[in-house]
């Protein structure tokens, strides 16, 4: 698998390439396949359905590595804190945390997850071998930020007052995010992924200082847990907003650091210098038009030649994109990448 190889610094023919948010939203084969089963969240629950969806991409754009069908958000409901989606808003816990009575009656979540492991049977039992399996979580703090603000949020009024005025609470609720958390990449493992990767999608939301105090030291806690038990599974890291921190991130297990797209992928490359392999980091929105992938693909291909690296973007694919152009995208990436 040159996923993985590129994960552990390994030389590899070209860069391996692939996309978050590649299952699900830009494909009409998703939409159809969502029309058919109906709810977002019934479609999570259904181990065919999620081998299905976690396949479409790598039929069509023929990716290095396919990435579960799930949702960071499975966790928390599983713990006990009923999800529902509404079209225009999007993830919404109308029951959320704000107390110790609250956090003590969350309930153990892995065991309940089992459709995903059965899902992950399904797609390990599919999947061409050559490529990898991504399974995947969202960091303590990102699927805290859910169950404590009820939903996304712009400015986090709930749980950064909870930061500042009541750290306990916060920090009993992201001990146990945490190991539910190793559990459930555990289990994943276990079924069949190849690898795993955090999402901390809104670790940007904090300040340098809380950033490691609230988000950064429970990640850390997850890689080397999982480390310890499978070295041979490379764990990522994706951590939006938070290029300025990177230097404190390189120490820690994890293999691969993921880079957003507001961090300019030749000063990561100079603070991480090598010791890790980079993923990323085009600009989602580049992916429609042509002209803007190309540019963007070449510059850093420039920047990341022999250094190790995995192509993807610099967060997730957007709904309205073209299949045409990311078809382009990838098929760019392997070109030029080409050794
Ligand atoms: O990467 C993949 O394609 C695998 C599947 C995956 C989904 N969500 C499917 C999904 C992954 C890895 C996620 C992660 C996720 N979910 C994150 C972290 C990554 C990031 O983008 O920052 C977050 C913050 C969520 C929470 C979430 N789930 C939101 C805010 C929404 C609604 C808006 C949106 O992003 O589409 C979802 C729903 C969701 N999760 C959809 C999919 C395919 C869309 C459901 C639909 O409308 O059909």
């Amino acid at each position: 698998m040159i996923f993985v190889d590129a994960c552990f610094k390994k030389e590899t023919p070209r860069t391996p390439v692939w996309m978050m948010r590649q299952a699900g939203r830009c494909l009409p084969e998703y939409r159809e396949t969502r029309k058919r089963v109906g709810s977002f969240i019934n479609m999570t629950k259904n181990p065919d359905v999620i081998c299905e969806v976690t396949l479409q991409p790598v039929d069509r754009f023929d990716v290095d590595s396919a990435i579960l069908f799930s949702d960071i958000l499975n966790l928390p409901m599983e713990m006990g804190l009923p999800l529902r989606f509404e079209a225009g808003v999007g993830p919404i816990f109308d029951e959320t945390i704000s107390s110790m009575e609250d956090i003590e009656k969350l309930n153990p979540a892995s065991e309940k997850l089992e459709y995903v492991y059965e899902g992950v049977r399904k797609i390990r039992a599919k999947l061409d071998p050559s490529k990898a399996l991504i399974g995947f979580a969202g960091s303590p703090w990102t699927i805290a930020t859910y169950m404590v603000e009820g939903r996304g949020s712009k400015q986090y009024p709930k749980i950064k007052k909870m930061v500042y005025a009541n750290p306990k609470i916060l920090h009993k609720l992201l001990e146990v995010n945490t190991k539910e958390t190793i559990g459930y990449l555990k289990s994943q493992i276990k079924a069949g992924a190849n690898a795993v990767m955090v999402f901390d999608s809104w670790g940007g939301a904090l300040e340098k200082d809380k950033f490691f105090e609230f988000s950064w030291n429970y990640m850390k806690e997850i890689a080397s847990s999982i480390k310890s038990e499978y070295p041979e599974i490379p764990v990522i890291l994706f951590s939006k907003g938070t290029g300025l921190y990177l230097e404190n991130m390189v120490d820690g297990d994890f293999d691969v650091i993921g880079i957003d797209w507001n961090t300019p992928i030749e000063y990561a490359e100079n603070i991480v210098n090598g010791r890790k392999t980079i993923q990323g980091n085009m600009d989602p929105t580049r992916l429609y038009s042509k002209e803007a992938t190309k540019e963007a693909v070449e510059h850093i291909a420039k920047v990341m030649k022999n250094k190790p690296h995995i192509f993807n973007l610099g967060h997730g694919i957007l709904p309205d994109t073209d299949w045409e152009n990311v078809k382009y995208f990838v098929d760019l990436v392997k070109e030029v990448t080409s050794r």
